[in-house]
């Protein structure tokens, strides 16, 4: 949704970068910037800076940059309309809602309020004579009294309107709990409670949101968990069992598991960083969400053929995000649950440090795919596992894991060694052609880093960059801009961000990176933005200034001037088909 600027402006203003940055990182003055260690990847040495004279903030590790707006967004993991109301709470303003907007946000505020007034007749029950069962199912599952309280477990008792006619009591309408995936909707248009004689496990999104519940039964029945419907406040694919939990540990990795108990189960036995996936196989977003908390996951999926299966795609989709994949294998229990209870936390924790390495894990897996008694097989086998082998940066661990190759396969070390080296040498100068043939462009060094952006005219682009550098800091300058557009920007991303900041300028508001509608810029476009504004420093150099504008008044005639031959020539064509003379 749009906000108005006059609003956003406000918001900005009323909450100075530096103030909010501040809350989450501590800063460190060094001249007009403020740096602190990056709350986006994990760091020792401070990258990340905070310019509060520009409103902006931007990562020279990890290339994250944007305004105020943006930084909450990406540290509160919110989207963009979520992440102004939370900016205007903390300022004190009210938001204006747009009409459609405001309706959905009311709906969804009324079903998040229903599902938590669940959870807690839910957790009523457990400790009243209709619980009796299921206090002795968690018991019978060694779960604590606190691990109880810290999940908000509960019980939805053996009835068809238990829940229905509690919430009644509460206020709610039959839809409500409808549209909150709490009730069904009967053949003859009554209703009745989803869950029936289930323990109940919460689930919880990022905000403390009751958002959708998982049911087990306590015996053989099946399903064995019904989970929550997809609603407009719970969606599968993007949320995590634990992860409000986890969000605080301090363990500096997260364990992904495939079960809620196996997530309790790890956190009751002191491994507060469990997180389980609601019964759906890992997406995307949720390895986009787990990278924003960690750069490191271990994988502790069931040991049978699915969950090997789900292992190796769990990986591939992880890897994409650049977080660090090790896999845990375990003997003798099928899952961290059983584990836990059969060889304590200790034992586990042993597991935890020898875990794989996705390499360690890749070449089993590799090696598994080969008969390793034949020659031809063995032959393809060292093949791979020496590509896979050579891959590798550090030369210790192409000793050690091609050494272990070569064991699996019965050869001496010595010789997967020579293989290795052949293929490493291979890469080597893969590599250094494809690092000449850039240096043979110079340009390309100048391309934003972000792949959706690209630069055609870098000597325009440059001279836009500087620009936009220099009218954040001096925004008077606009006033000596005139005919000056966005659209004569080579660089489509720049020209935008010039008639954003030109409109606001007109409207006399402060032409600010941050204020820029999140509904326009992407977040990738943002940060790229934010870099360039970061570039320049202090007081614009006035003569370089009307340099930039010529550069691209001049490029931009140029470009216009090569188009012009072409349309001549396309009109004369034209002219000649249709058979008119001269
Ligand atoms: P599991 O069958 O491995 O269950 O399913 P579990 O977590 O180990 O639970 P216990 O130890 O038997 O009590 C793993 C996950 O798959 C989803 C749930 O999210 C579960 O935690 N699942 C499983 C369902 O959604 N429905 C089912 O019927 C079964
Ligand atoms: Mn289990």
């Amino acid at each position: 949704m749009a906000f108005p600027a006059s609003f956003l402006d406000e918001l900005v203003q009323r909450n100075p970068i530096e103030e909010v940055v501040g809350s989450y990182v501590s800063l460190t003055r060094r001249g007009s910037n403020m740096f602190g260690l990056c709350p986006f990847h994990s760091e020792k040495t401070a990258s990340f800076s905070v310019a509060p004279d520009k409103g902006i903030y931007y990562c020279f590790g990890c290339h994250k940059g944007g305004g105020v707006i943006n930084f909450v967004m990406e540290v509160e993991s919110l989207d963009y309309p979520d992440a102004v109301r939370h900016l205007a709470k903390r300022a004190g303003m009210t938001v204006p809602e747009d009409q459609h907007h405001a309706s959905t946000y009311k709906r969804q505020e009324r079903l998040w309020k229903l599902c938590r007034d669940a959870a807690r007749y839910f957790h009523t029950c457990l400790s009243e004579p209709v619980g009796a069962e299921a206090r002795a199912y968690i018991e019978k599952r060694a779960l604590s009294r606190g691990t109880v309280t810290r999940f908000g477990l509960g019980f939805a008792p053996d009835s068809w309107s238990g829940l229905i006619d509690a919430m009644a009591k509460l206020g709610y309408e039959k839809q409500d709990l409808i549209d909150a995936g709490l009730a069904v909707k009967g053949q003859k248009g009554g209703i009745y409670d989803r869950f029936r004689n289930r323990l109940m496990f919460p689930i919880i999104d990022l905000r403390g949101n009751v958002i959708g519940f998982g049911g087990r039964v306590m015996d053989d029945s099946t399903p064995k968990y019904l989970n929550s419907p997809e609603t407009i406040i719970f969606n599968k694919r993007k949320n995590l069992f634990a992860l409000n939990v986890v969000k605080k540990s301090k363990q500096g990795f997260i364990i992904l598991t495939e079960g809620y108990m196996d997530a309790i189960a790890l956190h009751q036995y002191g491994f507060d960083c469990a997180v389980a996936s609601l019964g759906t196989s890992l997406t995307e977003d949720h390895a986009n969400l787990i990278a924003k908390y960690t750069d490191k996951v271990v994988l502790t999926f069931d040991g049978d053929q699915a969950g090997q299966n789900a292992t190796q795609r769990a990986i591939s989709i992880l890897e994409k995000t650049g977080v660090q994949v090790k896999v845990l294998r375990m003997q003798g229990a099928k899952d961290p649950d059983e584990f836990l209870k059969k060889y304590g936390a200790d034992r586990f924790r042993l597991l935890l440090e020898r875990s794989e390495n996705h390499i360690e894990y890749r070449l089993l897996s590799l090696q598994s795919q080969y008969d390793l008694q034949q020659d031809d097989q063995r032959v393809a086998f060292l093949k791979a596992a020496s590509e896979l082998v050579a891959s590798l940066n550090s030369a210790v661990e192409r000793e050690i894991y091609g050494a272990r190759a070569a064991e699996a396969a019965g050869i001496t070390s010595d010789a997967m060694k020579l293989e290795v080296n052949r293929a490493f040498k291979r890469r080597m100068a893969q590599t250094r052609k494809k690092e000449q043939r850039q240096a043979l462009q110079p340009a390309a060094q100048q391309q934003p880093k972000a792949r959706s952006i690209h630069y055609d005219n870098i000597k325009s682009a440059m001279a836009e960059e500087r620009l936009l550098s220099a009218l954040v800091r001096e925004p008077a300058l606009f006033a000596s801009l005139q005919g000056l557009s966005g659209g004569m920007f080579s660089s489509s991303l720049l020209g935008r961000a010039y008639d954003a900041l030109q409109s606001m300028y007109l409207q006399h508001l402060t032409p600010n990176l941050s204020a820029l509608d999140g509904a326009s810029f992407s977040s990738e476009e943002m940060a790229h933005l934010s870099m360039v504004a970061g570039k320049g420093d202090g007081p614009v150099n006035h003569a370089a200034f009307d340099d930039y504008v010529s550069t691209i008044r001049a490029e931009f005639a140029r470009a216009q001037s090569q188009q012009q031959p072409d349309l001549m020539a396309m009109r004369e064509r034209l002219r000649q088909q249709k058979g008119y003379g001269g």
